[in-house]
């Protein structure tokens, strides 16, 4: 199938409805099962021995248990590390459950460091021909990639959101690719969205690191009416299913209490200078050694 046929004008039109748009089999079953054995691998081979125990949450609690504004996160733009489900853990402060289960994402440098993800991310034409037909972006940036686990009884709920608060431009320009690696259902935490909510709701806060250290919320303006619970669409899908995810978009997933993991791999792409502003206050900076990867630009030679 060509990506013309993917991206017909039709779906580019439902896409700009709705604020997100589901591809089915984009991936093939080859490259699903290849992104399944390699973050298994990748699940298997990172060491718990200097591990800083880091637990991963969007809440915006106060809580100690729940801080991700650890150096462990914020240089972990042109890595790949590891952040644990917050239920993973006993009383005694130990795993209560071996490694592979206890993971709730890796990132956030996938794209760039390993060559299945890279393969699928900045040397696919197909995915270059989507970013071009759909025109979201001049000169599209690719960044925080990782794969989602979404462990079996406690992968976390994502509370709702809209991803311009987290990877903030002037103007907002984010825009999210969520690949389904496995089947994704009521049960397992399927993604919910509010269609139609990046065109009626602001970008009130942004996520940011903050100057004594860590990360917190810097309010953009007054609090704006939020969705109802009955405004989320539950949007199931099988493996290999694309979401392209508008950054204004209200979206959210419930918690995995289901005995299925529900793997994703999903990365965001931005618009890149001049065309729009990416400031310091980003908790994720481009680094000498990694500057952002221009989608473009990139080569899809597998040996470069
Ligand atoms: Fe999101």
């Amino acid at each position: 199938m060509s990506s013309y046929e993917i991206l017909t004008p039709g779906r580019v039109e439902q896409f700009k409805r709705d604020g997100y748009l589901v591809i089915p089999k984009f991936l093939s079953d080859e490259q699903v099962n290849g992104l399944l054995k390699r973050s298994k691998e990748l699940l298997q081979e990172f060491d718990l021995e200097d591990h800083p125990m880091t637990r991963f949450t969007t809440g915006e609690e106060n809580d100690e248990k729940k801080h991700v504004g650890d150096d462990y996160f914020l240089t972990s733009g042109d890595k790949i590390r590891f952040f644990f489900e917050v239920d993973a853990f006993g009383p005694d402060g130990k795993l209560n459950r071996p490694k592979g289960l206890s993971v709730n994402k890796m990132g956030h440098a996938l794209h760039e460091l390993d060559p299945a993800f890279r393969a699928v991310t900045l040397q696919n034409d197909q995915l270059k021909k989507i970013a071009r037909d759909l025109n979201f972006h001049k000169d599209p940036a690719v960044l925080q990639s990782m794969v989602i686990f979404k462990q079996p009884s406690i992968g976390g709920e994502v509370s709702e959101h809209n991803d311009s608060t987290f990877l903030y431009s002037d103007p907002p320009s984010a825009l999210g690719f969520w690949f389904a690696l496995e089947k994704c259902t009521a049960e397992n935490g399927a993604l919910g969205f509010v269609p139609g909510s990046h065109l009626t709701i602001p970008i009130t806060k942004r996520f940011v690191r903050l100057p004594k250290g860590g990360t917190g919320f810097e309010q953009l303006r007054d609090l704006y009416q939020l969705p109802s619970k009955g405004d989320y669409k539950l949007v199931t899908c099988d493996a290999g299913d694309l979401l392209l995810i508008h950054g204004s978009v209200m979206h959210k997933s419930e918690k995995n209490l289901s005995l299925k993991t529900r793997y994703a791999y999903t990365f965001h792409m931005i618009e890149s200078a001049p065309h729009a502003k990416w400031d310091e206050k980003n908790w994720l900076q481009p680094t000498s050694s990694m500057p952002f990867s221009k989608l473009f630009s990139a080569s899809s030679d597998a040996s470069s």
